[in-house]
C-alpha cells in the first residue's frame, strides 16, 4: 500500500479523475476527504472509497471560496487528525470564442480552476508543515501547455495553475512539501460527455469519443483511472525526488501532432 497512514483531500471527488482518484487513494491505504460542490456525489464518493475496502469522509465545499476551503482542511484534521495530501482537482470548463465570454463568466471560470488551486494550497500548507511535509497534486491540463482554439478562458486558467504548481514547488521544497500537476488530454468523464456532440462533431456519442480520440498519438481518449494512476505516483513518497513538474498524462498529445488528428 502506497499510501499507508497518509491522509489526503481530494476535490472534485464527486466525478470522473477526482471520484476515481479518492478509490485509488482508499484502496492504496489513505484516509481520503471527498470535497466537491455537489455534496451528494462527494457522500456517493466517500461510500464508493468504503466499498473499496478504504476510509472516507466527505464534505460540500465551494473550492473558490475561501471560509469554505478553510473548512474543508481543519474538517480533515479534525475528523483524522492530520493532512499529508491534497489533491486539487475540482474544475469546470467553458468552450467559446474570446468574443463571446461574458466577463463574469471569465470570473467564474478562473476561481473555481485557478484562484481554487491557490486557495486549497494556502491552507493545506500550514498543516502539512506540523507533520514535516507534504504532497500536492495539481490538475492542470493539455490545455495549460497549448493553446486551443475555442478554449481560451480554459487555457488560461490552467496555464496559470502549471505556473502557481511550479512556483509553490521551489517556495515549499525545503519545508518537505513537493508540489506537482497533472496534464491530462481528453478522459472519458462527464466534463467532456456534457460538450460531446459540440467537441465531437456527431451526434452519435461513439463515433464522437473515437474523433475525440484521435488527437492523441495512442488514438483514443483516456479513462479517468489513467489519470489517477499517475496523481497516485505523483502523491505516494515513490516520487520523493520530484517536485514542479506538469505531467502530460495524454496519450501523447502534448509531444506533438499527429496525422491521426486530421483523419475524417
Ligand atoms: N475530462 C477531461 O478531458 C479533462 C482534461 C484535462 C483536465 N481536466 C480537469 O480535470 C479535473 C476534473 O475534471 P473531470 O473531467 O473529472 O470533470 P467532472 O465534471 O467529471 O468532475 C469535476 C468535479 O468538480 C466539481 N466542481 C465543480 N466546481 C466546483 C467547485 N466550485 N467547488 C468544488 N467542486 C467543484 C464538480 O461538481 C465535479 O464533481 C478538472 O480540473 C478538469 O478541468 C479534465
Amino acid at each position: 500500500m502506497r499510501l499507508q497512514g497518509k491522509v489526503a483531500i481530494v476535490t472534485g471527488a464527486a466525478s470522473g479523475i477526482g471520484r476515481a482518484t479518492a478509490v485509488l487513494f482508499g484502496q492504496e491505504g489513505a484516509r481520503v476527504m471527498c470535497a466537491d460542490l455537489n455534496g451528494e456525489g462527494a457522500r456517493a464518493a466517500a461510500e464508493a472509497v468504503a466499498a473499496q475496502g478504504g476510509e472516507a469522509a466527505w464534505t460540500q465545499v465551494d473550492v473558490s471560496r475561501e471560509e469554505d476551503v478553510q473548512r474543508m482542511v481543519q474538517e480533515t484534521v479534525q475528523r483524522f487528525g492530520r493532512l499529508d495530501i491534497l489533491f486539487n482537482n475540482a474544475g469546470v470548463e467553458l468552450a467559446a470564442p474570446v468574443t463571446q465570454v461574458p466577463e463574469e463568466r471569465w470570473d467564474w471560470l478562473l476561481d473555481i480552476n485557478l484562484k481554487g488551486v491557490y486557495l486549497g494550497c494556502k491552507h493545506a500548507i500550514p498543516e502539512m508543515l506540523k507533520v514535516g511535509g507534504g504532497a500536492i497534486v495539481n490538475t492542470a491540463s493539455g490545455a495549460g501547455l497549448m493553446g486551443i482554439a475555442g478554449l481560451s478562458t480554459y487555457c488560461a486558467s490552467k496555464g496559470g495553475v502549471v505556473l502557481l504548481t511550479k512556483s509553490l514547488a521551489v517556495e515549499w521544497a525545503a519545508q518537505g512539501i513537493r508540489v506537482n500537476a497533472v496534464c491530462p488530454g481528453v478522459i472519458r468523464t462527464p466534463m467532456v460527455e456534457r460538450g460531446l456532440r459540440t467537441l465531437g462533431g456527431t451526434a452519435d456519442p461513439e463515433e464522437a469519443w473515437r474523433r475525440l480520440g484521435l488527437v492523441h498519438p495512442i488514438g483514443r481518449v483516456g479513462q479517468p483511472e489513467e489519470v489517477a494512476r499517475a496523481v497516485l505516483f505523483l502523491a505516494s513518497d515513490e516520487a520523493s525526488f520530484i517536485t514542479g513538474v506538469a505531467l502530460p498524462v495524454d496519450g501523447g498529445w502534448a509531444a506533438g501532432p499527429t496525422p491521426r488528428q486530421f483523419a475524417p
